[in-house]
Parts: C-alpha cells; structure tokens; sequence
C-alpha cells in the first residue's frame, strides 16, 4: 500500500505535507454518488465536484447556467460516496463575484448542506474580498486561475492563457495574493508549463494543474473526459484513460439485440 492510501481522510493539512515532501496530489473531479464511491476506493487525493456538472451532467455549452442548488444537490451526491478524499465544490458562477456577503452566504451553504471539505472560486484580485470573507469564516478554499471558464464570454475562446508576458505576471500576482489570503490550494488550467513550475515554485500552497505542465504539486482531470465518456473534447493536455463510450455503446447494443431476438431474459432470469 502506498503511503498516500495508507492515510485515513485527506484534509489540507495533509495537502501541504504531500507538497513538502514532494509527493504529487491526483485529483478528479465527480459528480454523483456512484462515482465518487469508485474514484475514492481508487485513492484518489481530491474530489472536486466541478461546475463542469454543468457541461457533462448537463449538456451545457458553458459552466455558467448551474445553479447554486443544482452544485449542492451534486455535491451531496458525492460526499455520500466518499470516506478518504478531501471534497471541494465549485461555487457556481454569479454566487460569490461582487458581493461579498451573498458570497459568504453561498459557502456556507455549500458547507452546511453539502458536508463538503471546502470550497473553489475562480479569479485572484477581482474576488479577493470574497475569497477572505469565505476564509474568515473557517472555509477552506480553493483558488483557481489561469483558463476561468466562468469568464469564457470575457475570452471569447477556450486558447491557452497566459502566454504573454503582462497576463503571466497578473496571474503569479494573484496567486501570491490568494496565498496570503490563506487559501489551501491553487488550480492552474490551461497555460505554459514553464509558468506552471514558477508558480509551484514561489508558493508553498500546493498548485494544482490542468494542461499547466508536469512540474506543478498535481494534476486535476474532469473524470467523464479521462474515461472517454465524452468524445467531444480532445485538447492536448488531455489523457484518455479507457473508452467507455465505446464500452457503454457496445453493451447497449448488445442489450437492445438480445432484447429483440428473445434471448433476455432467459430461463434462470425469471421468476
Ligand atoms: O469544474 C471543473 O471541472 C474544474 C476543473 C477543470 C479544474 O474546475
């Protein structure tokens, strides 16, 4: 057994650690029950209940139409399903940006009715107080940078971030400021590695990657892209790990046929 597993419940106490002994952190995200309960018996690090439900569970072009609700029913789902990983739901678009009070009183909902670990928020200066307001209050958070698909309209386009110069420096400026905020832990999607080992490096929160490089403290992948349950999304940062839209497909297939010739349910299949 490794020594990640052999820890019983992952709290960010134990993040910081991983990070000081240079042991990487695996997160995936989850979003119901049944998942969660798989992902966590694998051993995984963090659970993030991801505003991507939004796209994945959903079916929407964009993170932004979930709902505060919607985000506490998932995150419910899967704080059932999980004994060990540290759980961390995404506040949802439009709960914590420019009101610091209804972005309080949107973190402790999460909290209270959720029993989630703590909670994520994107951008740096611009929700700082948010961010401190949440903390001040006991909740850890987690921040998140780089690529913020809750400001898609803002990009017009899902490219890589941070590449020239004046947005890099932005973005190591706003992660040192979450940092002294306190927040536990940084998400970097979507910008260059060597930007993503700066980052690592000047901070001693654990900074957490999606297509930021491998010299970052861990890596974060959305679960229904690394099964290959969604064949739409391939970017390069992306590893596929099993096709199971293949799987699922094929064993529909297989129902449907069997279904229609008579051969389900057989003898033994009755009652
Ligand atoms: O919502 C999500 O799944 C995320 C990950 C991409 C980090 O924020």
């Amino acid at each position: 057994m490794s020594v990640h597993k052999a820890i019983r419940k992952v709290t960010t106490h134990v993040l910081s650690e991983m990070k000081l002994r240079g042991e990487k952190i695996s997160m995936l995200t989850a979003y119901d029950y049944s998942m969660a309960k798989l992902v966590d018996q694998a051993g995984i690090d963090v659970i993030l209940v991801g505003d991507s439900a939004s796209n994945v569970m959903a079916g929407n072009q964009t993170t932004l139409p979930i709902t505060l609700d919607q985000m506490i029913y998932h995150g419910k789902s899967v704080t059932k399903g999980v004994s060990r990983a540290l759980v961390v739901v995404d506040m949802p678009f439009g709960t914590y940006q420019g009101n610091s009070l209804e972005a309080i009183q949107s973190a402790i909902r999460i909290m209270k009715e959720t029993h989630a670990d703590a909670v994520k928020m994107e951008g740096g200066k611009e929700v700082i107080e948010s961010v401190s307001r949440i903390l001040s209050a006991g909740i850890p958070v987690m921040g998140h940078l780089g690529l913020m698909p809750q400001s898609i309209h803002k990009y017009g386009t899902y490219v890589v971030r941070a590449k020239e110069e004046e947005e890099a420096k932005k973005l190591i400026s706003d992660a040192k400021l979450l940092e002294e905020a306190g927040c536990f832990a940084i998400v970097l999607e979507k910008i260059p590695a060597t930007l993503g080992e700066k980052v690592a490096n000047e901070l001693k929160i654990p900074i957490i990657g999606i297509g930021a490089g491998g010299d970052v403290d861990g890596q974060v992948l959305v679960l229904h892209d690394m099964l290959g349950l969604n064949q739409e999304f391939s970017p390069r940062f992306l590893r596929r790990y099993h096709n199971l839209a293949a799987e699922i497909t094929g064993a529909v297939g297989t129902y449907i046929n069997n279904v229609k010739s008579g051969d389900f349910p057989n003898e033994k299949e009755q009652y």
